[in-house]
């Protein structure tokens, strides 16, 4: 399942964002440095050095947004969130098909994290630069993925993608995991699409004793799949 999320961040997060990131001078380093063997050959990009302080205040920014969006919450049942990361795309750069590494190692805690979840954050107006679209590959086709500047979309971390090459300007981007409480993307699409409903009905005057069976269904099999 493919989610956008817009308005993921509001204006004076990015205008932070974007602030830290253009100072962010030699925190900028080679984006390979945290590619594995698959992703390195075709990975052309630049990406903020996780260890720095501009790391974390981006980080903080980004983590404090996330923890407010009912859509993200809903989309992705979050058991825990990696550190979000940051990347640049000049002119040229690329990142080819990949699929993303199945676990990784927390910074801070040194705990595995599984990510079910990949997403982006985009960070740069679609009109600054041409290129350097997310592609998704699923069984349907391939989803490309071009949003506006603080819109996030999220989609299954098993999933093959990738980021066409800039033609003109400058990409900049926001991109994390997520350990899902939910594993399984098809039981995570059949949750979201409950609760959708549910939220929906909630604002109707439907039946009350039925909308609390529903309820009651999608915790229910939130517990029969959830893993803590
Ligand atoms: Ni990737």
């Amino acid at each position: 399942m493919l989610v956008s999320i817009p308005g993921a961040l509001g204006a004076p997060q990015l205008q932070a964002l974007r602030e830290r990131l253009a100072q962010a001078g030699d925190a900028w380093v080679d984006g390979r440095v945290s590619a594995g063997y698959q992703g390195a050959p075709v990975k052309f990009n630049q990406q903020i050095d996780e260890r720095t302080e501009v790391a974390a205040e981006c980080q903080r920014i980004v983590l404090g947004a996330l923890e407010r969006n009912p859509l993200f919450i809903s989309a992705v049942l979050p058991n825990e969130v990696y550190p979000p990361m940051f990347n640049r795309y000049a002119e040229g750069m690329t990142f080819g098909a990949h699929v993303d590494g199945s676990v990784r190692i927390h910074p801070h805690t040194g705990r595995k994290l599984r990510t079910d979840v990949s997403a982006t954050l985009f960070l740069s107006d679609p009109a600054d630069y041409d290129g350097g679209e997310l592609q998704v590959q699923d069984p349907f086709g391939t989803h490309s993925v071009k949003l506006a500047a603080g819109d996030m979309v999220v989609y299954p971390a098993t999933s093959v993608h990738q980021v066409t090459p800039i033609t003109r300007g400058e990409r900049l981007a926001c991109f994390f995991w997520v350990q899902s409480l939910v594993r399984d993307d098809g039981q995570r699409t059949l949750l979201f699409d409950l609760d959708t409903a549910i939220q929906r009905l909630n604002q109707t005057s439907a039946d009350d004793s039925a909308r609390r069976t529903l309820v009651g269904c999608y915790h229910n099999l939130m517990r029969q799949w959830s893993d803590t």
